[in-house]
């Protein structure tokens, strides 16, 4: 469906036909690295040392119960939640970070902060489109106020967006006369807008009625395909087990297991692992 002359494809992110084998990604670039990462709530520790390296087309699934961390680590990458401790470099370029006086990490370069932001697009669980907005005009925002974009090329682009999410017919209403479906679409399509290096997805689907589930795993999944680096919190077993190039399994905050989908669902060495993924089989 997306032909390389798609004006969103970002220019590092190798497409289907230049790298359809993501089991190469060790070749790849780096895309995103973490290194050593930790968070505490106050006297709470909920990262203990957290090291991941995802490269160009990587796709890594994050699984682990509740209150694992899951969303701490997500949310740490781009400075929602400031760690308390570590190194994060997209591409080549480390964040600049400095304590502050609550011994939490700041950034310490507010221009790089927003250039990284711009960099890593995050779409959350609840969506969080603007709803006095028409849906083009949410997928518009960041491209022209941040990437200062000429109006109409956002527009093009964003026209571009919306088919590949199914969504063309709906540019001009307004989130609250979607479904649930239909919006994290839109928050997809708006996250790409901004034609990051990395995705993050923090349960994308949990807030969905099932039905909707496939629509917007559907999506995900063709950009899995075309070589998008995404990093995924979800629960749905089935679609982790095969877009990921790498399973992350995480448990009070520390990686527990790692492997390809093979490994950690098949062949999981922890006997924590094990008992999880007895209890998600779908
Ligand atoms: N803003 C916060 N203040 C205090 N504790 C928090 C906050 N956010 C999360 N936590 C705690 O951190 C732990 C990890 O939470 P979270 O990252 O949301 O886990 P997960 O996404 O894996 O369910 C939990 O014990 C949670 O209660
Ligand atoms: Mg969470």
């Amino acid at each position: 469906m997306i032909a390389t002359t798609d004006p969103t494809q970002a220019p590092d992110v190798p497409n289907a036909a230049s790298a359809p084998d993501v089991s190469g990604t060790a070749n790849a670039p780096i895309a995103l690295e973490i290194r050593d990462l930790h968070k505490s709530y106050g006297a709470l520790p909920v990262l203990k040392g957290v090291s991941l390296t995802a490269y160009d087309g990587d796709v890594i699934s994050i699984l682990g119960s509740s209150g694992s961390g899951k969303s701490t680590l997500l949310r740490c990458i781009n400075l929602l939640e400031k760690p308390t401790q570590g190194t994060i470099l997209i591409g080549n370029d480390e964040l600049r970070l400095k304590v502050d006086k609550s011994g939490e990490m700041q950034a310490a370069d507010i221009k790089q902060l927003e250039k990284l932001r711009a960099s890593v697009g995050f779409v959350f669980q609840s969506f969080n489109l603007w709803p006095h907005k028409t849906i083009l005009q949410n997928i518009i925002e960041g491209p022209t106020q941040v990437l200062k974009i000429k109006k109409d090329q956002a527009i093009s682009e964003a026209e571009v967006l919306l088919r590949k999410v199914g969504l063309i017919d709906k540019k001009d209403a307004y989130p609250a006369n979607l479904s649930g479906g239909q919006r994290q679409r839109v928050a997809i399509a708006r996250a790409l807008a901004m034609k990051p290096r990395v995705l993050l997805f923090d349960e994308p689907t949990s807030a969905l009625d099932p039905e909707l589930v496939n629509e917007v795993l559907a999506v995900m999944r063709e950009l899995a395909e075309e070589g998008r680096t995404m990093l995924i919190v979800t629960h749905e077993m089935r679609f982790a087990r095969d877009v990921s190039s790498k399973v992350v399994f995480l448990h009070q905050g520390v990686i527990e297991e790692i492997g390809t989908p093979e490994q950690v669902f098949d062949n999981p060495t922890s006997q924590r692992v094990k008992d999880f993924m007895a209890s998600h089989r779908n």
